[in-house]
């Protein structure tokens, strides 16, 4: 059936509608495209040419394919052109009586068996499908920016779609060599969603001026991997196309996380709509630039700490998996280490496991010998905390218990000489409970790493009401000197990160528990439709549901925010001793 699809019309030339072309003639389909004016449409073939130029020069296009590819389109003002097409993808912005305008009038051009594709990403397709005379061959088809780039293409049936349209419409999604996931017709399908409610709250996070956009979007690239930070697709989204989708998403789920931040209207009021217009939360080179150029809020390249007090000899406490892999870090950034275990097994155990981790660096090419043999000639373990009275720093990654690590910040006091820095490496509790536990509250901080440590490169360092400015200075340069990208924040349960990431997950539970798609297709959609390293489902078992549930309720406490709450689905599974891989059972079964 899709076969049959020889012409196909797209409608409006823009970020979306220029890639949605391409993809089609890519293929060998006939494609034409339609613009309001001339100049929209100069921009649309501009769009064309330089993405294709991009891939002529990549070697991913001959310049003759390049010529055939540009002879298989046609550009057009009028949508009368559209009367023989046998599809029509509208990529009009995202305004629902607009929408339904272009649609009234495709149903009167097109011929009647033409099939009739929507590209939104959050409007109502039922309510787009009855502005025509053919609801039941109105689909939603919607790709993904950049759409030449993202293999996903999620295909949603509305309650009158016919079954062989949805066929025809997967088949197509195929022979583009997309992978398609089918849905039903609810704001945000799979995907945005899960995107946009993160994307919301990370502008949240920026406005209250909590984290720079800089250190927000770095946290989220490092810290889990994801291709991009939320700002900066943001930008690449444009600000009026997200402001839209996301109160779209509000109208629907009445969920006040997705009430649009303030500072995105006033971004759209401004015309900073992102990298269309050369300027959204960053500024680029030119409209259309993928370039970020410097402007008023971008840091010093070159950071330095003036104000940060020398360290030469840090101490570690702990011997668990997080404080094994800092004191390698610390080893290998130069330091001498003093780490302090509960038994003399453990302190021998914490020195074989750096050796092994060090000498599979060496194997790998990564460490050389001599500096493996000077990074372990800097390791001294012992059981006694006393041993840490002259440590410039002491790194607390004991068990994640409250009462534990005040016991531990209080004796400091007691041990560690004056202008010692002393941090905490908590992922959920505040950090200023720590502080108040000692009777130098100024000198605490927070320096979150992740795991494992030695190759995870972020980490959060946490200032609280408390903390000097020369121990925020001090825990950044310890970072640049062992090599990490530190990213500054306050003191609020999740820091960045698992403030940004878990409800995201919460949100997939719910998605499941709701059948609204399989957990195969949530983590396929979210993979391919935004890059992602993991999909949300393998991610949880990874960090286990307990570890999960366990934040969710830090953040649902600290933040009263409903949509916090935990997700009863994630609650049962952990009672069910469903806690992940560690468990061989968590959303998927590893028993065989
Ligand atoms: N930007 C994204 O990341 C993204 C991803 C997936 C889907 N979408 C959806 O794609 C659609 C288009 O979004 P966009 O980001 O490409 O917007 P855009 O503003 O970049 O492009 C829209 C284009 O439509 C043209 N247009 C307006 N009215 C028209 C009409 N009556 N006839 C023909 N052309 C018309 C405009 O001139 C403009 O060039 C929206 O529904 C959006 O939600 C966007």
């Amino acid at each position: 059936m899709a076969g049959e699809f020889k012409t196909v019309g797209v409608v409006g030339v823009g970020t979306m509608g220029a890639g949605i072309v391409e993809v089609m003639a890519r293929n060998g389909l006939d494609v034409i495209g339609v613009e309001v004016d001339e100049t929209a449409l100069e921009r649309g073939r501009a769009h064309l040419k330089h993405s294709t130029d991009r891939a002529v020069k990549r070697g991913k296009m001959t310049p003759q394919e390049q010529e055939e590819l540009f002879r298989r389109i046609t550009f057009t003002t009028r949508l009368e052109d559209l009367a023989e097409v046998d599809l029509v993808v509208e990529a009009v912005p995202e305004r629902l009586d607009l929408k339904r305008e272009v649609f009234a009038e495709l149903d009167k051009i097109c011929k009647p068996d033409a099939i009739l594709a929507t590209n939104t990403s959050s409007l109502s397709i039922t309510e787009i499908s009855v502005a025509t005379s053919r609801p039941s061959r109105v689909i939603g088809m919607h790709f993904f920016n950049p759409a030449p780039v993202m293999k996903l293409v999620e295909v949603v049936r509305t309650v009158v779609t016919d079954p062989e349209v949805v066929a025809s419409v997967e088949a197509l999604a195929q022979r583009l060599g997309k992978t398609d996931v089918t849905i039903g017709d609810r704001a945000g399908f799979i995907v945005n969603f899960l995107l946009f409610g993160y994307l919301n709250h990370a502008v949240t996070m920026y406005e209250s001026r909590y984290a720079t956009r800089e250190d927000i979007d770095a946290a989220m690239k490092l810290g889990c991997g994801l291709p991009m930070g939320p700002l900066q697709l943001l930008d690449l989204i444009g600000i009026d196309t997200a402001y839209e989708i996301i109160e779209t998403m509000y109208r629907q789920s009445r969920d006040h996380r997705h009430a649009p931040a303030p500072y995105l209207k006033q971004m759209v009021t401004a015309g900073l709509l992102g990298r269309k217009s050369g300027r959204g939360f960053y500024t680029y080179e030119a409209p259309d630039s993928p370039v970020v150029v410097p402007d008023a809020q971008t840091p010093a390249t070159t950071r330095e700490f003036p104000n940060a007090r020398p360290v030469a000899k840090a101490g570690v406490v702990g011997s668990g998996t997080m404080a094994t892999g800092i004191i390698e870090v610390f080893a290998k950034g130069g330091y001498d280490v003093v780490y302090v275990a509960r038994s003399e097994e453990k302190v021998a155990k914490v020195r074989e496991r750096i050796e092994q981790s060090t000498q599979k660096a060496v194997l790998r090419g990564k460490l050389t010998e001599a500096d493996r043999d000077a990074a372990l000639g800097r390791l001294r373990g012992t059981t006694k905390l006393d041993d840490l009275a002259d440590v410039d720093l002491v790194v607390e990654a004991v068990v994640e218990e409250l009462s534990v690590k005040k016991a531990l910040f209080s004796t400091f006091d007691e041990i560690c000489k004056p202008g010692t820095v002393l941090a905490t490496t908590t992922s959920s509790l505040p950090v200023i409970e720590c502080a108040m536990a000692s009777n130098r509250p100024a000198d605490v901080v927070g320096m979150h790493f992740f795991n494992p440590a030695p190759v995870m490169r972020l980490v959060e360092v946490v200032r609280t009401i408390h903390t000097g400015d020369q121990v925020v200075d001090t825990a950044n340069a310890v970072c640049a000197q062992l090599g990490k990208h530190a990213v500054n924040c306050g003191d609020r349960a999740g820091f960045i990160v698992n403030a940004l990431l878990f409800p995201y997950l919460n949100d997939a539970v719910r998605m499941l528990e709701a059948n609204y798609a399989t957990a195969d297709d949530i983590d396929a959609a979210m993979k391919l439709g935004c890059g992602y390293p993991m999909g949300p489902f393998e991610l949880l078992d990874v960090v286990g549901l307990d570890v999960a549930l366990a934040i969710q309720q830090t953040l649902f406490r600290e933040f009263r925010e409903p949509g916090f709450a935990p997700a009863p689905l994630l609650e049962n599974l952990v009672t069910a001793g469903y806690l992940g891989r560690k468990a061989r059972r968590g959303f998927r079964d590893y028993t065989h």
